[in-house]
């Protein structure tokens, strides 16, 4: 069994990537059906799924059984993994090339979860951020939330996974993941494949409307399929700072400018960056022009989704083999993985 597997990206743990490949690469990631993607989701995670699908083996999940944490509203969950589903297929998933499915529809990865967490250190569940983050906000922490790091790591390594693009918010779960699997693979044996994140530098931390990481929690997202009026309402609404128009101003630290470099071309980018350290512009002027960028990005992809979600048998069929074709792949690792362990009959 390989492990230790290299991956192209820039994330932590990364390799270079410029050895040559003889089977293409097993790319993995999740996303909650927690509410509508925003641009943190897309620009961090989405779009690096949708770029990888050409030259690898893609398997993207809706993480319902993750999103039970938070939504506990039967129906809602239900809505949320259809929206989650046509959001992703109209942003430019294409499920012949990537298996596209749902979580809890493969339910090898929950008996790989017990697996895990009977070697699993408390301790190191503590140290997770996402954890001490809900706690701190007052959110009661249930035994879910605190091993959810363990599902996590459960999923990536129910597929052999060997790239894992994600934001920065999740590269400590990524770490949990690659510790877990690492002394599994010391106390039984070589049964796991080493997964690496892939992050990408520009698109970390997107920032949200406040200047805080975009978060569903923090109240600051801009949706991908936003209505393109409120949308506009929202970004004119971004928090800039009172400094007098004529002053020059850094980009690199202006969360406005951030936002724009993520819809302009390259040559707008530069125009709005030499405004910032010349001075002497308005906000609202950016925020305008960020608007019909975004606009001009997000319309035809709104359209894009409308036409799908006029045949919800596509978004079934989609799911449905995807089901499938990651179930085929999970049985066998976990299969391995009882056999590893002792539990094989
Ligand atoms: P979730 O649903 O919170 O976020 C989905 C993806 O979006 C990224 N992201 C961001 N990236 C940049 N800037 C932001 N402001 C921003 N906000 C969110 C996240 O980093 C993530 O990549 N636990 C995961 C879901 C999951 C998973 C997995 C991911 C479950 N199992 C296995 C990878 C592998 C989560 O809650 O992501």
């Amino acid at each position: 069994m390989q492990s230790g597997a290299p991956t192209e990206g820039t994330g932590a743990g990364a390799g270079s990537g410029a050895a040559v490949r003889k089977k293409p690469m097993r790319v993995l990631s999740g996303i909650q059906p927690t509410g509508r993607f925003h641009w943190g989701n897309y620009f961090g995670a989405i779009k690096q799924y949708i770029e990888l699908q050409y030259e690898n083996e893609g398997f993207y999940f809706i993480a319902d059984l993750h999103a039970l944490t938070t939504i506990r509203d039967a129906q809602q969950l239900r809505q949320n993994v259809r929206d989650a589903a046509l959001d992703l297929l109209a942003l430019g998933l294409d499920p012949t090339r990537a298996t596209l499915f749902v979580q809890s529809h493969v339910p090898e990865v929950s008996e790989l979860y017990w697996i895990l967490m009977t070697g699993a250190p408390l301790g190191l569940l503590e140290r997770c951020v996402a954890f001490k983050d809900k706690e701190s906000r007052g959110i009661k922490a249930d035994a879910g939330l605190f091993t959810y790091p363990v599902l996590m790591a459960a999923d990536i390594l129910a597929y052999d996974s060997e790239c894992v693009p994600v934001g920065e918010d999740q590269n400590q779960h990524i770490e949990v993941c690659r510790d877990l699997a690492r002394s599994f693979n010391a106390h039984y044996g070589d049964t796991f494949v080493m997964p690496s994140a892939r992050i990408l530098k520009d698109t970390a931390k997107v920032p949200g409307t406040d200047g805080q990481k975009m978060s569903k929690s923090y109240g600051n997202t801009l949706a991908m399929f936003e209505d393109a009026k409120e949308l506009q309402k929202k970004i004119m609404r971004i928090s800039t700072d009172s400094r007098p128009m004529e002053d020059a101003k850094d980009p690199d630290t202006d969360h406005l400018y951030q936002l724009f470099s993520l819809f302009g071309t390259e040559e707008q980018s530069e125009e709005i960056r030499a405004m910032y350290l010349r001075g002497g512009f308005g906000y609202g002027e950016i925020k305008k022009r960020l608007a019909a960028a975004a606009e001009g990005f997000l319309a035809p992809l709104r359209e894009r989704r409308a036409a799908l979600a006029q045949d919800p048998a596509i978004v079934d069929a989609a799911l449905a083999d995807g089901a499938n074709r990651a179930r085929r792949v999970a049985r066998e690792v976990l299969s391995r993985v009882q056999k590893a362990c002792g539990l094989s009959r």
